[in-house]
């Protein structure tokens, strides 16, 4: 039996949700979906689950067959597991990204919480969700479903810019035909593309893991414009770098944490039924940070 088996095992009348992911350290989920759990007194456990690429077949498996009323996925699973569910939703369908599951019976269902809850932080910013012209770096698993839902809210024009072209080319083929009024077009992660692309944004969007693993070296910030607002989708005690030098220039600029606070209430509805404020899964996270 695995060591996951026999947590699933143990977990006896009490029901598990899960985080999967790789690396797995830096997650909240866990503190904050626990901590709502334990206010609203549910027979709940969240547990996380580091799994490297290539296992999360089998690790579905182990979900399928346990006590599970479903989990986060995280990076990098969020497109293999859209494909890997027995059912997508509309979004899931049209991003083919999915960062929540829900079990029904044996079946998982994969959902996509990820553009909602950016959404949800940006106009908490006072930064509306309605945006013309966008650049997002970065065409993971989270770019996707921010990619989609900004197409959703009518973006006029959307340009991702990635270390591997392919990706964010993939993004663009995936979308476009169900956005014919959104031009979605692909580039280099390279200074000069940067430079060009930020001319007019009205929204940056920080999707790649720097700032996580690793920092900027080529990002000109000294070239986005005053009115350009900044969201980096990274969280970091303090602020990622990026963030502090781009509000040091007077830029409007937000990271991560308000991202993962709503995209976790949305998921924590989606398994329970509840509604539970972003702002107490957003406390959660930073009384979680705060004690180291
Ligand atoms: N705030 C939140 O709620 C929230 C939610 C989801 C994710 N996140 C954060 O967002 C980040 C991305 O998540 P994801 O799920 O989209 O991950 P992912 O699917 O693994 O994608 C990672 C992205 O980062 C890029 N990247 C990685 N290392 C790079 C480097 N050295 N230089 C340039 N680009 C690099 C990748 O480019 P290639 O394609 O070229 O490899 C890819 O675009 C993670 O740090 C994650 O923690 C935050």
């Amino acid at each position: 039996m695995t060591r996951l088996e026999q947590v699933v095992a143990r977990g006896g009348p009490e029901s598990l949700l899960f985080i999967v992911g790789h690396p797995l350290s830096h997650s909240l989920s866990p503190a904050m979906h626990n901590a709502v759990i334990a206010r609203l007194g549910l027979r709940l456990r969240y547990i996380g689950v580091d799994l490297p690429v290539g296992h999360l077949p089998d690790f579905f498996r182990v979900v399928r067959e346990g006590n599970f009323l479903g989990g986060n996925v995280t990076i990098p699973h969020k497109e293999e597991a859209a494909s890997l569910a027995d059912e997508r939703s509309e979004a899931v369908d049209a991003c083919g990204a999915a960062n929540v599951i829900r079990v029904r019976g044996r079946r998982l269902r994969a959902e996509n919480t990820d553009g909602q809850g950016f959404l949800d932080a940006v106009s908490e910013a006072g930064w509306g969700r309605r945006f013309r012209k966008v650049v997002i770096l970065g065409a993971g698993g989270s770019a996707r479903g921010i990619a989609y839902e900004l197409c959703r809210r009518g973006a006029r024009e959307i340009s991702i810019l990635n270390r591997s072209i392919s990706r964010a080319e993939g993004i663009a083929s995936v979308l476009s035909p169900g956005f014919p009024g959104t031009n979605i077009s692909a580039g280099k992660l390279e200074t000069h593309v940067m430079v060009e692309e930020f001319s007019g944004a009205d929204l940056i969007v920080q999707c790649t893991s720097l700032g996580l693993r690793g920092e900027w070296e080529n990002f000109p910030v000294e070239r986005v414009e005053k009115t350009t607002r900044f969201a980096d989708i990274v969280y970091r005690q303090g602020g990622t770098e990026l963030v502090r030098r781009l509000k040091k220039r007077g830029i409007s600029a937000i990271d991560g944490f308000g991202m993962l606070a709503h995209q976790a209430a949305r998921s924590f509805y989606i398994w329970t039924g509840k509604r539970v404020p972003g702002g107490e899964f957003l406390s959660a996270a930073r009384k979680t940070v705060a004690a180291g």
